[in-house]
């Protein structure tokens, strides 16, 4: 089974509408062919303009979040069906740093899951276990509660619509990348955890991506591991060579 290979940059509260268009024409420059889905998360201000940038290349304008509601009394938010009405089909959900500062808890990233779906959006479901479940070994269940809590009620059908980015907190923006080993060690639970609420051939279909630390320097290694389909990038994401640099690591 061919999975899809994804490399997506998570820009944060990062690049203003002036920085934002720059980067994306330094983007622009450095995309020639590439191996694999090439997609950038700019601020909500800012994804109008690059989905029109970006309209006739292969990168694609995915959203950092969104609420689970259409519309509604939520001051500030902003819907699925708004970002679908300006071409933004795909959103990441779970962030570590949604969940950390604003406390997404796994009910609430379902009832986004589900709106998501609803609208015809791509999901690229974020989770990771902190150091300290780490260091008490107990990873592997609290990635599989993330997991189950907020994507088991889904039908098979759904999960073409998904992407499990694992990304462990103790790794984002510190420098400290997760090892190779530990990193398809995680992916190959996480794939096997999937194939036995479902099924061994959706489980091989769906494309599992890491994001903590990923740079030009360790990009090749880590995609070259059996169950990695590709990154989520935070940091290197922000610079255009570095960024190309990790998606010709394919
Ligand atoms: P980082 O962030 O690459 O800066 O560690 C990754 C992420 O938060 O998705």
């Amino acid at each position: 089974m061919l999975r899809k290979k994804i490399v997506a940059g998570n820009w944060k509260m990062n690049n203003d509408i002036h920085e934002t268009n720059g980067l994306i024409k330094d983007l622009l420059n450095e995309s020639n062919s590439t191996n694999c889905q090439v997609m950038i998360a700019p601020s909500f201000i800012s994804l109008q303009s690059s989905v029109t940038m970006l309209s006739d290349s292969k990168i694609e304008v995915v959203s950092q979040t969104m609420h689970h509601e259409n519309n509604g009394a939520y001051t500030g938010e902003v819907s699925a069906k708004m970002l679908s009405s300006i071409g933004v089909k795909t959103t990441i959900l779970g962030h570590s740093e949604r969940r950390e500062y604003f406390k997404e808890t796994h009910d609430m990233l379902k009832l986004k899951v589900n709106k998501a779906l609803e609208n015809s959006m791509d999901i690229i479901f974020c989770f990771g276990e902190e150091l300290k479940d780490r260091k008490s070994e107990n990873h592997f269940s609290v990635i599989s509660n993330q997991i189950s809590e907020s994507l088991f009620h889904l039908k098979k059908s759904d999960w073409t619509n998904i992407v499990l980015a694992y990304e462990p907190v103790w790794a984002i923006g510190t420098g400290e990348t997760a090892s190779s080993y530990q990193v398809q060690e995680m992916h190959n639970f996480i794939r096997t955890f999937v194939a036995k609420k479902y099924n061994t051939q959706l489980a091989e279909s769906v494309s599992i991506i890491y994001g903590g630390s990923v740079k030009p320097g360790n990009a090749k290694e880590i995609f070259s591991m059996q169950d990695v389909d590709g990154g989520l990038i935070g940091g290197a994401a922000l610079n255009s060579k570095d960024f190309f640099s990790i998606v010709n690591s394919f």
